[in-house]
């Protein structure tokens, strides 16, 4: 398995609900491999300074939410230097046409009109290079990854109907209940760091998550019922899904527990639930952040495990397309 988060902003409820959760619950049953991919965050500009402490930061978050490092590689993208060199070689498989019909493309360039670099254009080619480099036979990813990953899977056909089976085909890994988490503020919009109003961020302090959900918007019928219809009830819905996810509650049994109370009872509940799931994991990220020296053998030895596999398949790539071995 294989996954990776931009450090761009703080990590939020979202991408523990749809990603790290899912990773922690696995990491047993398969080979691991998590990064924190800061390459792609350059792709809209960042300030260095921020960007540092927030890979740090991440990697912390990472390890207390399970994500045990002897168990699990854990490591830096940038300091694996061949997920550039592959992604160069999949850029001349990859078609211009294919690129511009990206969604996250169209949005953020929207976004950062005054900087539509080639980079942002080229994302998602480092990104299935990120993927095809350590032959994952499954990406843990939210919705939202979707189409990324079916690009990759078309670049990595691609490129085997031409020199025969040198990647393995990846499969996306989504689960049902938490694989997209709305905004708690305009529930008709993914949860992200751009909109921090509807954002519940995993370090964040529990008085301000309490009031984020207090205040969440629920619907406009006055029903008042805890009642899982996510074309009718958006919010409702969105609020039952963290719930459910958090707690591992079936929708019957919250719409049993909440029988009768409303949402003046129901939304201070999963505000609770989200402040004591995340109570164990701000505690441990803030122990490991004082332990700088700790966190740099972590990654240290992530990335020589990781640029160890990563480099079996660079090699094979680099003979199939004709280069000489140096
Ligand atoms: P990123 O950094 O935007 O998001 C990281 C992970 O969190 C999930 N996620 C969500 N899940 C549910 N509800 C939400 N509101 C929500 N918001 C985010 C995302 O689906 C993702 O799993 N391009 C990737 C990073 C990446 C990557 C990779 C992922 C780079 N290389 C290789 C997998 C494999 C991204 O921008 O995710």
């Amino acid at each position: 398995m294989l996954s990776g988060i931009q450090p761009s902003g703080e990590l939020h409820i979202g991408n523990y609900l749809g990603a790290i959760k899912n990773w922690a619950e696995r990491a047993d049953e398969y080979d691991c491999y998590y990064f924190m991919a800061d390459m792609h965050t350059i792709t809209v500009r960042q300030d260095p300074a921020e960007l540092r402490r927030r890979v740090l930061t991440q990697l912390a978050t990472y390890i207390a939410c399970g994500l045990d490092p002897e168990k699990n590689t854990l490591f830096i993208q940038s300091h694996v230097p061949s997920h550039a060199q592959l992604a160069w070689v999949l850029n001349c498989y990859t078609m211009f046409g294919e690129l511009s019909r990206m969604t996250q493309f169209k949005d953020k360039s929207a976004r950062h009109a005054d900087n539509i670099n080639a980079g942002l254009f080229d994302y998602p080619v480092l990104m299935a290079a990120d993927i095809l480099i350590y032959q994952p036979d499954y990406v843990p990813v939210g919705e939202d990854q979707r189409q990324h990953i079916e690009i990759c899977r078309d670049i990595a056909n691609r490129f085997n109907g031409i020199y025969g089976d040198v990647f393995k085909i990846p499969e996306p890994f989504i689960q049902k209940v938490g694989a997209r988490v709305m905004s708690l503020a305009t529930p008709d919009s993914k949860m992200s760091k751009s909109q921090p109003e509807g954002c519940v961020f995993m370090l964040e302090k529990p008085e301000d998550i309490l009031r984020k959900f207090k205040r969440a918007v629920t619907d406009s019928d006055r029903e008042n019922c805890v009642r899982y219809a996510p074309e009718e009830k958006p919010g409702v819905a969105n609020l039952m899904q963290i719930y459910a996810s958090a707690t591992g509650k079936s929708y019957e049994e919250i719409e049993k527990e909440f029988d009768g109370q409303g949402y003046g009872a129901f939304k201070p509940a999963v505000g609770e639930a989200v402040v004591e799931m995340l109570r164990p994991i701000q505690a441990e990220t803030q122990r490991l952040l004082a332990d700088k020296a700790y966190l740099e053998s972590v990654y240290r030895a992530g990335a020589e495990k990781a640029a160890y596999v990563a480099n079996k398949t660079l090699r094979k790539v680099y003979k199939k397309v004709g280069f000489i071995q140096p």
